[in-house]
């Protein structure tokens, strides 16, 4: 017999849609609840309604659907963490203990650590342990409520090293209920061989890595990290216009630590991100906030790095759509917890809970340019949905560094339940 068309989450205490399309200002409050409510959603995992437990219970009362009972708790989209470089070997303890007795992150890979240590590991390392590491990092993801990740490359920093990772990313995708968005990252520091020829390695990354990435369409996003002593804003356009013209959407770590004009270049391209920002200038934030490209804030990377929070409320204020992610990497933020996150962000940036969780859902998506598909609770986008052992919003950053999550559900699919 042919399994049930239709289920329903029903019995939702509250439920925040975040409907209504990525929001600055003031709109970044509005959550668009519904109490008590209901979600019906078909056998692909597309939402067929969302509603009051009233009307969903008139709509589908002779309806053969499956209910699922929420008990009441509160119900969001499943999180979006669009920054991460969770694909990789090899553990960066030593030099995390470096930096807690005063060394500085930038001159650690100056001095062939940092990025290079890991891309060291990650050369020697086969697929398979790739893959593990990949696993394990997507089920922590999974379990505080992440529904979809963003991975980048760039600890391979050589082309077959880089497919390496990039054929792990996609093998994932394939094998684990996360939801993955693949972002080659080659131009992520430049390798020892290439020290004192940027140039020519910038010359392999256009003409040889991406070619070969895009052959096997390993990527849908092409990112490079701006910053003095690793890419300037001309290498970073000829990057990233080689990367558009194989169809991969341009994303950046730019203004981390010195603003060098990436954000003004970013949003001339039409980058989906920029990412960081740490460093944003007034020009850069008005540039931003005249354009559609989203401002992706990593807070966790600011605390983990003990440097200054970006200009968050200035970029609100200046009317910027901006997201919030992890950066979950071995060297300069070292965690999965998006909740955590958004306590660091709620704490250094002066969110509300409300403005803070606007961006790891809807505005996130943007980020991914994938709003149509994810990111809030509306008919006609996936079933990807959070339930929360908590009795609102505020209470996740708050009680900070557990977990909160009761349940989590991609595509309409049972994923995990704690
Ligand atoms: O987003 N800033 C550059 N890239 C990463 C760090 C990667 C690493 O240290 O391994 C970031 O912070
Ligand atoms: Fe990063």
């Amino acid at each position: 017999m042919a399994g049930p068309e239709i289920h329903i989450l029903h019995r939702i205490g509250t439920l925040h849609t975040f409907a209504g399309g990525p929001r600055r200002r003031g709109k970044l409050l509005d959550t668009a609840p519904i109490s008590p409510a209901a979600i019906a959603w078909d056998e692909t995992g597309r939402i067929i309604a969302v509603d009051t437990q009233q009307e969903i219970e008139k709509e589908f009362r002779y309806s053969d659907a499956v209910w699922h009972d929420a008990g009441g708790r509160m119900v969001t989209p499943g999180l979006i963490d669009s920054h991460t470089h969770c694909v990789h070997a090899g553990s960066r303890a030593s030099e995390f203990f470096m930096r807690c007795q005063g060394a500085d992150y930038m001159r650690i890979l100056e001095a062939g650590g940092g990025i290079l240590n890991s891309a060291d590991r990650t050369r020697e390392a086969s697929p398979g342990r790739l893959m593990e590491v990949g696993r394990n990092a997507l089920d922590l993801s999974l379990s505080f409520g992440i529904t979809t990740v963003e991975i980048k490359s760039g600890y391979g920093l050589e082309t077959e090293a880089e497919l390496k990772i990039l054929r792990a990313i996609r093998s994932l995708d394939r094998t684990h209920p996360v939801r993955i968005a693949a972002t080659f990252c080659g131009a992520h520091a430049i390798p020892r061989e290439f020290r004192d020829t940027p140039d020519k390695y910038v010359d392999v990354v256009i003409n040889e890595m991406i070619p070969a990435v895009a052959a096997e369409k390993l990527a849908d996003y092409c990112d490079v990290f701006i910053e003095d002593g690793v890419f300037s804003v001309d290498q970073a356009r000829a990057i990233l216009e080689a990367g558009m013209r194989h169809g991969m959407k341009p994303k950046v770590h730019c203004d981390e630590i010195k603003a060098l004009g990436g954000t003004e270049m970013c949003v001339e391209l039409g980058a989906l991100s920029v990412d960081h920002l740490i460093a944003a200038t007034d020009k850069g934030i008005k540039t931003l906030a005249g354009s559609d490209t989203v401002g992706c804030l990593l807070p966790g990377t600011s605390f983990f790095l003990k440097k200054p929070y970006a200009p968050c409320r200035k970029m609100i204020d200046a009317g910027c759509l901006l997201a919030l992610a992890t950066d979950n990497n071995p060297g300069s933020s070292r965690t999965e917890n998006i909740q955590w996150v958004l306590t660091a962000a709620c704490l250094y940036y002066g969110l509300q809970a409300e403005e803070a969780f606007s961006m790891v859902t809807i505005n996130a998506a943007a980020a991914l340019g994938l709003q149509d598909r994810i990111g809030s609770i509306e008919k006609g986008k996936m079933a990807d949905l959070l339930v929360w052992d908590a009795p609102e919003l505020a209470e996740i950053p708050y009680h900070h560094a557990v977990n909160h999550t009761a349940e989590v559900l991609v595509n309409g699919q049972r994923s995990a339940g704690f």
